[in-house]
């Protein structure tokens, strides 16, 4: 009986990671939030910068995670050249360390 359970647990967490990691697929929130304005694929546009391999995004998770939570608009703004502001999202912890994986691979 006990192994039983121990075996029942095992296959839910196993079968609950597995969906996890198939909600971590975040090509659609991008297309219908970001690439309005970075672009397809993060390329950029004359609105937003290049999100696709540039230094900002090969560094640290934290300050990636930190821009499309809190936006970035009035002196936070960093490049002169687009005057839109980067505004800011409500994802969840795990949304959020799913986005920044999808955009280090863009
Ligand atoms: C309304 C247009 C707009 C939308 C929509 C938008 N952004 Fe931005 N984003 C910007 C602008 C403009 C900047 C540059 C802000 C600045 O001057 O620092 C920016 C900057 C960024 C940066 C920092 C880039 C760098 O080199 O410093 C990241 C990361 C980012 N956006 C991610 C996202 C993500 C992820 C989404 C979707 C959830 C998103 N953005 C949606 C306009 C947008």
């Amino acid at each position: 009986m006990r192994l039983f359970i121990v075996g029942a647990v095992l296959v839910f967490v196993m079968v609950f990671s597995v969906q996890a990691r198939a909600e971590c697929d975040m090509e659609r929130t991008f297309t219908k939030k970001c690439s309005m304005c970075h672009g397809k694929a993060g390329v950029g546009t004359s609105m937003a910068p290049a999100l696709s391999g540039t230094e900002f995004i090969r560094s640290d998770a934290e300050l990636i995670k930190e821009t499309f939570l809190n936006g970035r608009s009035k002196k936070a703004k960093k490049y002169k050249k687009f005057v839109t502001p980067m505004p800011k999202y409500n994802f969840t912890d795990e949304e959020a360390d799913c986005l920044v994986e999808y955009l280090k691979g863009l």
